[in-house]
Protein backbone atom coordinates (compact mmCIF):
# COMPACT_ATOMS: atom_id res chain seq x y z
CA UNK A 1 0.00 0.00 0.00
CA UNK A 2 1.61 3.47 -1.31
CA UNK A 3 -0.21 5.32 1.63
CA UNK A 4 1.86 3.27 4.11
CA UNK A 5 5.32 4.81 4.96
CA UNK A 6 8.22 2.00 5.99
CA UNK A 7 10.59 3.56 8.47
CA UNK A 8 13.71 1.07 8.77
CA UNK A 9 15.21 1.11 11.67
CA UNK A 10 19.08 1.54 11.85
CA UNK A 11 19.32 -0.75 14.57
CA UNK A 12 19.55 -3.53 12.36
CA UNK A 13 22.30 -1.48 10.22
CA UNK A 14 26.18 -2.39 10.77
CA UNK A 15 27.08 -0.17 13.46
CA UNK A 16 30.62 0.67 11.52
CA UNK A 17 28.51 2.12 8.84
CA UNK A 18 25.89 4.20 9.78
CA UNK A 19 25.96 6.86 7.16
CA UNK A 20 26.08 4.73 4.23
CA UNK A 21 23.35 2.14 5.82
CA UNK A 22 21.25 5.18 5.97
CA UNK A 23 22.26 6.42 2.16
CA UNK A 24 21.36 2.15 1.15
CA UNK A 25 18.18 2.20 3.06
CA UNK A 26 16.86 6.35 1.60
CA UNK A 27 17.96 4.48 -2.00
CA UNK A 28 16.23 1.50 -1.61
CA UNK A 29 12.71 3.05 -0.96
CA UNK A 30 12.75 4.18 2.55
CA UNK A 31 10.10 6.78 3.32
CA UNK A 32 12.13 7.49 6.96
CA UNK A 33 15.05 6.64 9.08
CA UNK A 34 14.43 4.99 12.42
CA UNK A 35 16.80 5.61 15.25
CA UNK A 36 16.22 3.75 18.17
CA UNK A 37 18.04 5.01 21.25
CA UNK A 38 18.93 2.56 24.28
CA UNK A 39 19.95 3.81 27.84
CA UNK A 40 20.81 0.13 29.34
CA UNK A 41 18.54 1.20 32.09
CA UNK A 42 14.95 2.07 30.37
CA UNK A 43 15.45 -0.84 28.54
CA UNK A 44 17.87 -4.07 29.27
CA UNK A 45 20.22 -3.00 26.09
CA UNK A 46 22.62 0.38 24.61
CA UNK A 47 22.71 2.43 21.51
CA UNK A 48 24.29 5.89 20.69
CA UNK A 49 23.03 9.08 22.37
CA UNK A 50 22.74 12.64 20.56
CA UNK A 51 26.51 12.96 19.69
CA UNK A 52 25.62 9.95 16.82
CA UNK A 53 22.37 10.69 16.14
CA UNK A 54 23.91 14.23 15.28
CA UNK A 55 26.84 12.68 13.33
CA UNK A 56 23.27 10.72 11.35
CA UNK A 57 21.80 13.87 10.42
CA UNK A 58 23.67 14.40 7.64
CA UNK A 59 22.95 11.44 6.08
CA UNK A 60 19.42 11.31 6.44
CA UNK A 61 17.37 13.28 3.12
CA UNK A 62 13.71 11.91 4.44
CA UNK A 63 12.47 12.33 7.86
CA UNK A 64 14.91 11.05 11.03
CA UNK A 65 12.53 9.55 13.64
CA UNK A 66 13.93 9.21 16.76
CA UNK A 67 12.48 6.59 19.42
CA UNK A 68 13.41 7.40 22.77
CA UNK A 69 14.02 4.20 25.02
CA UNK A 70 15.69 6.21 27.83
CA UNK A 71 14.75 7.59 31.21
CA UNK A 72 14.40 10.44 32.26
CA UNK A 73 13.95 12.11 28.94
CA UNK A 74 13.37 15.73 29.54
CA UNK A 75 17.14 16.59 30.12
CA UNK A 76 17.42 14.98 27.02
CA UNK A 77 15.25 16.79 24.69
CA UNK A 78 17.22 20.05 23.79
CA UNK A 79 20.07 17.89 22.42
CA UNK A 80 17.63 15.61 20.21
CA UNK A 81 17.05 19.00 18.81
CA UNK A 82 20.30 20.38 18.27
CA UNK A 83 20.99 16.57 16.98
CA UNK A 84 18.75 17.19 14.26
CA UNK A 85 15.88 15.01 14.70
CA UNK A 86 12.05 15.75 12.61
CA UNK A 87 9.87 13.77 15.53
CA UNK A 88 11.32 12.24 18.73
CA UNK A 89 8.91 10.28 20.72
CA UNK A 90 9.09 9.26 24.57
CA UNK A 91 7.60 6.30 25.91
CA UNK A 92 4.81 6.80 28.34
CA UNK A 93 6.37 4.53 30.77
CA UNK A 94 9.66 6.51 30.74
CA UNK A 95 8.08 8.87 33.84
CA UNK A 96 5.04 10.62 35.48
CA UNK A 97 5.16 13.70 33.43
CA UNK A 98 4.48 12.86 29.44
CA UNK A 99 2.28 15.87 29.16
CA UNK A 100 5.22 18.01 30.01
CA UNK A 101 7.56 16.45 28.14
CA UNK A 102 5.10 16.20 24.76
CA UNK A 103 5.29 19.82 25.35
CA UNK A 104 8.62 20.33 25.77
CA UNK A 105 9.57 18.60 22.52
CA UNK A 106 6.92 20.96 20.86
CA UNK A 107 8.56 23.63 22.30
CA UNK A 108 12.06 23.09 20.87
CA UNK A 109 10.96 22.33 17.45
CA UNK A 110 10.50 19.24 16.79
CA UNK A 111 7.36 16.74 16.24
CA UNK A 112 6.01 14.76 19.42
CA UNK A 113 5.45 11.41 19.45
CA UNK A 114 4.51 9.16 21.95
CA UNK A 115 5.21 5.64 22.77
CA UNK A 116 3.30 2.66 24.29
CA UNK A 117 4.84 -0.84 25.75
CA UNK A 118 3.11 -3.79 25.08
CA UNK A 119 1.26 -3.50 28.33
CA UNK A 120 0.03 -0.50 28.34
CA UNK A 121 -3.56 0.40 27.65
CA UNK A 122 -4.67 3.13 24.87
CA UNK A 123 -5.88 4.99 27.50
CA UNK A 124 -2.42 6.10 28.63
CA UNK A 125 -2.79 8.92 25.66
CA UNK A 126 -5.90 10.42 26.47
CA UNK A 127 -5.48 13.06 27.65
CA UNK A 128 -2.19 14.16 25.54
CA UNK A 129 -3.97 13.70 21.92
CA UNK A 130 -3.50 17.23 21.41
CA UNK A 131 -0.02 17.75 22.21
CA UNK A 132 0.91 14.80 19.76
CA UNK A 133 2.24 14.23 15.99
CA UNK A 134 2.73 10.17 16.18
CA UNK A 135 1.44 7.48 18.29
CA UNK A 136 3.85 4.18 18.12
CA UNK A 137 2.29 1.22 19.00
CA UNK A 138 5.28 -1.35 20.16
CA UNK A 139 4.68 -4.88 19.17
CA UNK A 140 7.48 -6.12 21.19
CA UNK A 141 8.73 -5.54 24.41
CA UNK A 142 11.33 -2.85 23.41
CA UNK A 143 15.38 -3.28 23.34
CA UNK A 144 16.07 -5.51 20.86
CA UNK A 145 15.40 -6.41 17.36
CA UNK A 146 14.91 -9.35 15.38
CA UNK A 147 11.39 -10.11 18.15
CA UNK A 148 8.50 -12.07 17.53
CA UNK A 149 5.45 -9.67 16.89
CA UNK A 150 3.09 -8.94 19.21
CA UNK A 151 -0.70 -8.65 18.23
CA UNK A 152 -1.89 -5.32 19.57
CA UNK A 153 -4.66 -4.71 16.51
CA UNK A 154 -6.96 -4.29 18.93
CA UNK A 155 -4.76 -1.34 20.52
CA UNK A 156 -4.63 0.47 16.86
CA UNK A 157 -8.16 0.22 16.13
CA UNK A 158 -8.81 1.59 19.90
CA UNK A 159 -6.36 4.64 18.80
CA UNK A 160 -7.83 4.92 15.36
CA UNK A 161 -11.22 5.74 17.44
CA UNK A 162 -9.70 7.64 19.78
CA UNK A 163 -7.37 9.93 17.50
CA UNK A 164 -10.73 10.78 14.79
CA UNK A 165 -9.45 13.30 12.34
CA UNK A 166 -6.46 14.39 14.20
CA UNK A 167 -3.53 14.44 12.01
CA UNK A 168 -1.51 11.80 13.99
CA UNK A 169 0.40 9.06 12.73
CA UNK A 170 0.09 5.64 13.99
CA UNK A 171 2.98 3.76 14.05
CA UNK A 172 4.07 0.01 14.84
CA UNK A 173 7.33 -0.83 16.06
CA UNK A 174 8.46 -4.48 16.32
CA UNK A 175 8.25 -7.89 14.68
CA UNK A 176 7.25 -5.57 11.24
CA UNK A 177 7.68 -8.23 8.19
CA UNK A 178 5.42 -9.28 5.02
CA UNK A 179 3.44 -11.19 7.53
CA UNK A 180 2.36 -8.88 10.13
CA UNK A 181 2.20 -5.93 8.37
CA UNK A 182 -1.13 -6.17 6.57
CA UNK A 183 -2.07 -7.18 9.93
CA UNK A 184 -1.43 -3.38 11.29
CA UNK A 185 -2.01 -1.69 7.89
CA UNK A 186 -5.91 -2.86 8.06
CA UNK A 187 -6.26 -2.00 11.59
CA UNK A 188 -5.22 1.48 10.99
CA UNK A 189 -0.99 1.57 11.29
CA UNK A 190 0.12 4.39 8.86
CA UNK A 191 3.87 3.79 10.02
CA UNK A 192 5.78 0.72 10.11
CA UNK A 193 9.32 0.37 11.30
CA UNK A 194 11.58 -2.55 10.52
CA UNK A 195 14.35 -3.38 11.58
CA UNK A 196 15.83 -7.27 10.77
CA UNK A 197 12.60 -7.69 8.01
CA UNK A 198 14.53 -4.52 5.90
CA UNK A 199 18.61 -5.74 6.07
CA UNK A 200 18.16 -9.29 5.83
CA UNK A 201 20.24 -10.56 3.63
CA UNK A 202 21.42 -7.55 1.95
CA UNK A 203 24.95 -5.09 2.69
CA UNK A 204 26.17 -1.54 1.93
CA UNK A 205 28.28 -3.35 -0.89
CA UNK A 206 24.67 -4.92 -1.79
CA UNK A 207 22.09 -3.24 -0.88
CA UNK A 208 19.60 -4.28 -3.25
CA UNK A 209 17.86 -6.71 -1.27
CA UNK A 210 16.69 -3.49 1.25
CA UNK A 211 14.80 -2.44 -1.62
CA UNK A 212 13.30 -5.93 -2.54
CA UNK A 213 12.32 -6.23 1.69
CA UNK A 214 10.87 -2.71 2.31
CA UNK A 215 8.52 -3.46 -1.26
CA UNK A 216 8.36 -6.83 0.83
CA UNK A 217 6.55 -5.32 3.49
C1 LIG B 1 12.86 -2.35 19.54
C2 LIG B 1 13.08 -1.17 18.62
C3 LIG B 1 12.65 -1.47 17.23
C4 LIG B 1 13.40 -2.62 16.63
C5 LIG B 1 12.61 -3.23 15.54
O1 LIG B 1 13.26 -2.02 20.81
O2 LIG B 1 12.35 -0.04 19.06
O3 LIG B 1 12.69 -0.33 16.41
O4 LIG B 1 14.65 -2.26 16.16
O5 LIG B 1 13.33 -4.32 15.06
P1 LIG B 1 12.61 -5.52 14.33
O6 LIG B 1 11.92 -4.97 13.14
O7 LIG B 1 13.74 -6.43 13.98
O8 LIG B 1 11.64 -6.13 15.32
ZN1 LIG C 1 12.03 1.77 17.66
Amino acid sequence: DRSIKIAPSILSADFANFGAEIQAIEAQGADWVHVDVMDGHFVPNLTFGPMAVKAFRPHVKTVMDVHLMIAPVDPYIDAYAEAGADILTAHVEAGPHIHRTLQAIRAAGMKAGVALNPGTPAEAVTHVLDLTDLICVMTVNPGFGGQKFIDMTAKVRTLRDMIGDRPIHIEIDGGVDPTTAPLVAAAGADVLVAGSAVFRGGSVADPAPYGANIRAI
